[in-house]
């Protein structure tokens, strides 16, 4: 998860930004560099790996000036190392730029700027961005314009923080869709930027926090907010609380919604340093897997319990369809007690936010006893989950502190996702051609993710609706058939209202019986091969009196006919829709919750972590 620090002020900016910068070190990442400004010119030192390392070269090439800025890099493009590590420095050696985020366009803008005789030095998106800054400044605009034409031409969720030795009194900060944060910190004298509040806590505590789609030019008097588009916009001005827990929410009321929020960084971090835009190839490094091995797999067991055995049930469908290999899916309490049926080309795959929960590590165990592969998809760093298994791969999104489990259930889909494309690729049962398809769509996730987090304003008006019910049927089909187990379970672990989630083909075998204006449908019907079943999964609910809430793709009239309310999602590659259909179902629950008053982070009788059986 990528930090980024600004500075701009009276004092020596290079302690500022490194100490800033160790403050988000959580946050995990693989290279880190700061950019100063200099004797009036940009002075930039980077390092792959720790923190640390760039410590040691700041010691012996040190820099320091009065406005500089900073950043800590998972790598999205490019493999993490000193030249793809930020910031990046332009070809004229004035302009330096940031960036968390993906620049979904990067491959054309690098295309015609390389035509126009730029000389691209890595191999990371980010370039494009400080390449166009300086085409838009030698075409005559300022700086400011300059930077305000790139933030419109790039497609993506991105957050730009950028400065310019020619116009050392400012440095430009960008919030482009939802890639995260940025929070602007008000000094006496001094300005500070930063992708999240501990990074300029011990500075300041008034903060302002950009929105999508804004703008902010700090000079070391103040700042002026804009849209992208250029209108002159006043956000307010919050003072953050004092206790650093209350700081780390930043503007959210809990680690929840921040954590819902976040998924758009959480799934671009999950991407980090395996995929190969341009190759259309993935990598998974820690998996240890090998051509040989994978051609060797016979079956998969996924096995984990909650919310991420629902992950797993995306799982089975994405490996199966695009691996082609029988996977079955396990319950993590039960697994071991079925006496499974395992040889060494059986991989029994863990899923696990914790990596300490009793009942996955026993199942882990078992198919060790058995003589499976044993992987896992863990998000605690150094957890068991992750040091027994023979191979796995981190999800990346950072510590998940609300009890209900919500980036650490997306990002395991896309790092299924990419599992299933890499298996296929060693197997050599994917062409190429398919294979850079399903590649490339991950390019969308995150600007997909952000578009729809941000109709929240939607899902609270229903939450409204449906705050005192006292039961809820959620229904779903193929792919996101899941999506109904997981949107039941978010409703009833934070809301205590009773949900169920259930094969949408099922209800017709009894539990239809159910239906009536006392008990609400919510039915997952996006674009996808099941759509038109699930429409008559609604005219049923209706024809009982039912009251329907669908989700649904933007601009399906047909659904929107026949619901009583919809929340629409984007139209999206149906493979990648469960990370997409969650998205109002987690929201929705949340905001259910917050309305009835409970406490959202800290859900009655529940642990964020279960170790014991
Ligand atoms: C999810 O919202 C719940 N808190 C719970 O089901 C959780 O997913 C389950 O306990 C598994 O936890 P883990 O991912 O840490 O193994």
């Amino acid at each position: 998860m990528c930090g980024i620090v600004g500075y701009i002020g009276p004092r020596d900016a290079t302690p500022i930004i490194y100490n800033g910068l160790k403050r988000l070190e959580y946050r995990g990442y693989d290279s880190a560099g700061i950019a100063v400004l200099q004797n009036e010119n940009i002075e930039v030192r980077r390092e792959a790996g720790k923190l640390s390392m760039l410590g040691g070269l700041l010691e012996t090439s040190p820099i320091s000036g009065n406005i500089g800025i900073g950043h800590t890099r998972w790598a999205t493009h490019g493999a993490p190392s000193a030249r793809n590590a930020h910031p990046h420095l332009g070809q004229t050696g004035r302009v330096v730029v940031v960036q968390n985020g993906i620049v979904e366009n990067y491959l054309e803008i690098k295309d015609e700027l390389t035509s126009e005789g730029v000389d691209f030095k890595s191999d990371t998106d980010t370039e494009t961005i400080v390449h166009l800054v300086e085409h838009y400044l030698a075409s005559g605009l300022d700086l400011v314009e300059a930077a305000r034409k790139t933030f419109k031409y790039i497609r993506g969720a991105n957050v730009v923080v950028l400065m310019s030795a020619d116009e050392p009194d400012k440095i430009i900060a960008a919030r482009i869709g939802n890639a995260g944060g940025v929070v602007v910190g008000y000094g006496d004298g001094e300005m500070f930027a930063a992708s999240d509040v501990p990074a300029i806590l011990e500075h300041t505590r008034k903060v302002t926090f950009l929105e999508s789609h804004q703008m902010a030019v700090l000079t070391r008097e103040g700042v002026r907010f804009e849209t992208i588009d250029g209108s002159r916009i006043r956000p307010e001005i919050q003072t953050v609380a004092w206790d650093p827990i209350a700081a780390e929410k930043g503007e959210y009321r809990h680690f929840m919604q921040k954590e819902i929020q976040e998924q758009v960084r959480a799934l671009t971090d999950t991407l980090a340093g395996r995929v190969d835009f341009e190759a259309g190839r993935i990598r998974l490094p820690d998996l240890n897997l090998t051509p040989e091995l994978a051609k060797r797999i016979t079956k998969i067991y996924i096995t984990a319990c909650g919310t991420a055995a629902y992950a797993g049930m995306v799982g089975k469908f994405l490996i199966e369809k695009i691996a082609r290999i029988p996977v079955e899916v396990e319950i993590g309490s039960e697994f071991r007690y079925r006496d499974p049926i395992i040889d060494a080309n059986t991989v029994v795959l863990a899923i696990s936010q914790s990596g300490e929960t009793a009942d996955t590590l026993a199942a882990m165990e078992e198919g060790r006893r058995k003589g499976a592969i044993v992987w896992s998809i863990v998000n605690a760093i150094g957890s068991q989950a992750m040091r027994i298994a023979d191979g796995t791969i981190a999800m990346q999104t950072g510590p998940e502190i609300g009890v209900a489990s919500t980036k650490a259930f997306t990002a395991p889909l896309i790092d299924q996702y990419m599992l299933a494309i890499l298996l296929a690729d060693m197997r050599g049962t994917i062409d190429e051609k398919t294979r850079r398809e399903l590649v490339s769509d991950l390019r969308l996730v995150p600007d997909l993710a952000g578009r729809t987090l941000a109709r929240e304003a939607d899902v609270e008006k229903v939450a409204h609706a449906f705050k005192d019910i006292r039961s809820c049927l959620y229904l779903g089909r193929g792919i996101n058939m899941p999506i109904a187990y997981e949107g039941a379970l978010k409703l009833k672990e934070i809301s205590y209202i009773h949900a169920e989630g259930y094969p949408a083909g099922e209800m017709k075998h009894g539990p239809i019986a159910l239906i009536d204006r006392e008990m609400p449908v919510l039915c997952i019907a996006p674009k996808d091969p099941w759509h038109e079943k699930m429409i008559s999964q609604i005219q049923q609910a209706k024809a009982r009196d039912g009251i329907v809430i669908a989700v649904a793709t933007d601009g399906d009239e047909l659904v929107a006919s026949m619901a009583d309310h919809v929340l629409w999602v984007p139209k999206m590659p149906w493979l990648l829709s469960p990370v997409i259909t969650v998205l109002p179902l987690q929201q929705l629950a949340y905001h259910i919750a917050t309305l009835r008053g409970l406490d959202v982070d800290q859900p009655r009788n529940l642990a964020k972590s279960v170790t014991v059986e």
